[in-house]
């Protein structure tokens, strides 16, 4: 075993295995043909698995991601006392979570190191126990990512919040209250926190300014169906009756609008043509029209899409990477990835996260022309990218470099692939069933 956590991961996701091999080898060329099922979307299940804890009563999920993630949030819970039963297999595997005897619990530094979303504990720890305390997740590969929009929230429910020696200790002996927030700007994580943490304050709250991805409105259909009292989903102004006991509920997790862009990419790099399974277009926002203008064809097919390349092939775009419905910060590197061998130059800017061009040295070793000024990465599209050892820096690198070594001659050999799991659900394995040549090796 890699990590003494494992121990842990292993205690609360029986299916998860510590990685089989330490690296990815991607033989390119061969065209993707066939179908690949869409998973549980991963930053959909995390919170959707953290709204258990607000209920003694029994929250359900299927469509639950096979994913590193999932299995670190299951082990985190877990040691505030919340039992798990899992059920099913494969794609469809399903998660029933009973907090009925949970407590503040200590959570480790080992565990929220491996996730940095282990943030979204807080405010749902906090509203049920009365208080909270939690290593500070800090920053990470892809920028310095404050939680001072969660703390001022908290804060404002009525939270004495103390961040000092490494660790976030939030206090509401007299429970929270009801507050009006103005987010700074439209944070997934602060939103979502807040959500979790108005349902059981007393009173009403008014979170303007919210983030409005798709993912939050699943948090909050899940959140309704346990009763609570939530308007305004799935715009900038959610608007919370808070105070009431809830239920349990059984949700199903949505698709992963990431992944369903990362494989179309996939697909039209390799000329390939690929049923997207329970894929749903209308939760790619911006991206939908941009990969269109890009020349990846999406066309509604029975329960899902097929993807595929435009006859004229795929050219060069301009785009910048905004909150949602704006182009998915987490689409980007899969995206340049694929322009990397588009027809003529694309400017791809990043405006979410300051470093989030991990992913650029690597394509480069793949013989990528890509220039970055500032925030902002000049592509040019080369013929053809060549096979290369190339390490994933963060989740959707990983993602990038896999779909890179498709397209490319030769093998890639991909380290790093920690973060490849951290995010999906046996990607690799899924690309196989669609004729890729990928196998995990020790070298
Ligand atoms: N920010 C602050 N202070 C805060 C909160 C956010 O300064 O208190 C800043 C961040 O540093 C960032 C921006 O606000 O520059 C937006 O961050 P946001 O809070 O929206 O991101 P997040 O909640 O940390 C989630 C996803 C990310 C995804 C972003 C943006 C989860 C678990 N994570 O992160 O997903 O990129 O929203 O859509 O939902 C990934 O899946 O690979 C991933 C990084």
């Amino acid at each position: 075993m890699s990590d003494p956590s494992d121990v842990a991961l292993r205690a609360a996701s029986p299916w998860w295995r510590p990685d089989p091999g330490t690296s990815l080898v991607i033989r390119g060329g061969s065209r993707l043909v066939g179908a690949y099922p869409i998973s549980g979307a991963k930053n959909a299940v995390l919170p959707l698995m953290v709204s258990a804890l607000l209920t003694p009563h029994l929250v359900t999920l299927h469509n639950v991601p096979a994913s590193l993630d999932v299995a670190v949030l299951s082990a985190l819970l877990q040691r505030l006392g919340v039992r798990l039963n899992w059920s099913g297999g494969g794609t469809t595997l399903s998660l029933t979570l009973c907090a009925d005897h949970m407590h503040p619990g200590r959570i480790e530094r080992d565990l929220v190191g491996r996730m940095r979303a282990s943030v979204l504990l807080l405010g749902a720890v906090l509203a049920r126990c009365g208080e909270a305390s939690l290593p500070m997740p800090g920053g990470d590969a892809i920028g310095l990512r404050g939680i001072d929009f969660h703390v001022a929230g908290l804060r404002a429910m009525g939270a004495e919040v103390d961040l000092s020696g490494g660790m976030i200790q939030a206090t509401a002996r007299r429970g929270l209250h009801g507050a009006e927030i103005d987010l700074p700007q439209p944070s997934v994580g602060a939103t979502e926190n807040l959500l979790l943490a108005a349902v059981l304050a007393t009173g009403q709250s008014v979170i303007r300014n919210a983030a409005r991805e798709p993912e939050i409105a699943d948090l909050a259909r899940c959140l309704t169906a346990m009763g609570a009292r939530i308007a305004g989903v799935d715009t900038d102004v959610l608007t919370v009756q808070g105070g009431r006991p809830l239920t349990g509920a059984v949700h199903t997790v949505m698709p992963d609008r990431i992944e369903l862009g990362t494989i179309a990419c996939a697909a039209a790099v390799t000329d390939g043509e690929v049923f997207l399974d329970h894929a749903r277009a209308d939760v790619l926002g911006a991206a939908g029209p941009l990969l269109a203008s890009a020349g990846v064809v999406l066309e509604e097919a029975g329960t899902g899409l097929i993807a595929r390349r435009a006859t004229a092939g795929l050219v060069g775009i301009d785009l910048q990477t905004r909150p949602y419905p704006g182009f998915a910060t987490d689409l980007q590197s899969p995206v340049m990835a694929m322009l990397a061998t588009a027809k003529g130059a694309s400017a791809i800017t990043e405006t979410i996260f300051e470093q989030r061009f991990g992913h650029v040295d690597e394509l480069r070793k793949m013989g990528a022309n890509i220039a970055v000024h500032g925030r902002t990465a000049w592509v040019r599209g080369v013929e053809c990218l060549t096979g290369a050892r190339v390490t994933a820096t963060d989740v959707r690198a990983a993602a990038a470099l896999v779909l890179a070594g498709l397209g490319a001659k030769g093998d890639t050999v991909l380290d790093g692939l920690e973060h490849l799991d951290r995010g999906y659900d046996r990607m690799a394995e899924k690309l196989v069933g669609c004729g890729a040549v990928i196998t995990r090796s020790t070298v």
